[in-house]
């Protein structure tokens, strides 16, 4: 267990809570593990009726933590969070609990790429949503190649997967990607969960279950075959020197490849 997510339960919500301010929540390997077995052992926990997602500070993840990934491309070998795919995003796709996110700020890579996966998401005015995925030399993951363009559709996907644009708040509103924008996401998911948690849990999973059913097996295909490419990718020069321009906080220079 890593102290970087907190996790409780009270009134029949699975509170987990993104604790890694001071390196704005970027997810280490520990943290998905963690998160993973949260989200997995919801399934069968009588007293979980619901999930809520939010985070410490400012930050509601900066994404995946660069260093991992740097360490992967040197060639250190990808464990369990990898091989079997990321414990965090297998655990979320096959949820049969519902889950509710609030975003307090910033949500980079699989921090806008979870939300895909949650029931509602609340977010705060200053949120900002961004998939940098290409700027890295990597490709999209969660199933996003599919759920993303399915939700906001073919062009504003590309905006987000190809150019790796901003959006604020209101524009992620707009496309369909949140629920909300409100002062206090917190506060607005908290209720939210605690509403789902009073309503009958047969049917609140059973319709969960249906509103996913189209897209489970189609997402199921698509995350598979992101991992093998966003493996390869990981393993790259190109993400070599944009893991490097990262650390050496300068922009990354692709011209030679
Ligand atoms: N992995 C590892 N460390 C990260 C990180 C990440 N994804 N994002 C931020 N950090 C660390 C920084 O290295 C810094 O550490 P330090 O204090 O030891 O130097 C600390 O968190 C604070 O980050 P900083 O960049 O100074 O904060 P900021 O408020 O200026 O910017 C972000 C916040 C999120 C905009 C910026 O950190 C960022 O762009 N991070 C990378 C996002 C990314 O590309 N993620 C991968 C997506 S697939």
């Amino acid at each position: 267990m890593t102290d970087h997510v907190r996790s409780d339960v009270a009134n029949g919500v699975l509170t987990l809570t993104l604790n890694r301010p001071d390196k704005k929540n970027a997810l280490t390997r520990a943290m998905y593990q963690a998160l993973g077995e949260a989200i997995d052992g919801a399934a069968a926990a009588a007293d979980v009726r619901c999930i809520l997602i939010q985070a410490e500070g400012d930050v509601f993840t900066a994404g995946n933590d660069l260093g991992d990934f740097a360490a992967i491309n040197r060639g250190e070998p990808a464990d369990a969070a990898r091989t079997g795919g990321n414990p965090l995003l297998v655990a979320l796709a096959r949820a049969v609990t519902p889950v509710v996110a609030a975003v307090n700020g910033r949500a980079v890579g699989i921090g806008t790429t979870m939300l895909l996966h949650c029931d509602l998401v609340y977010a705060a005015p200053a949120a900002r949503f961004r998939t940098p995925f290409v700027e890295l030399a990597l490709v999209p993951e969660a199933g996003s190649s599919v759920l993303l363009p399915a939700l906001v559709g073919a062009r504003r996907a590309a905006q987000l997967l190809l150019l790796g644009e901003t959006i604020d708040a209101k524009t992620a509103l707009d496309w369909g990607l949140i629920n909300g924008v409100v002062d206090d996401p917190d506060a607005a998911a908290t209720a939210a969960a605690a509403r789902l948690a009073r309503s009958a849990p047969g049917a609140l999973r059973a319709t969960r279950a249906l509103i996913r059913r189209a897209d489970r097996e189609a997402v199921r295909e698509a995350m598979r075959v992101e991992g093998q490419v966003f493996a390869e990718r990981l393993r790259s020069p190109e993400a070599m020197e944009a893991f490097q321009a990262f650390m050496a906080r300068r922009p990354a220079d692709f011209s030679r490849f």
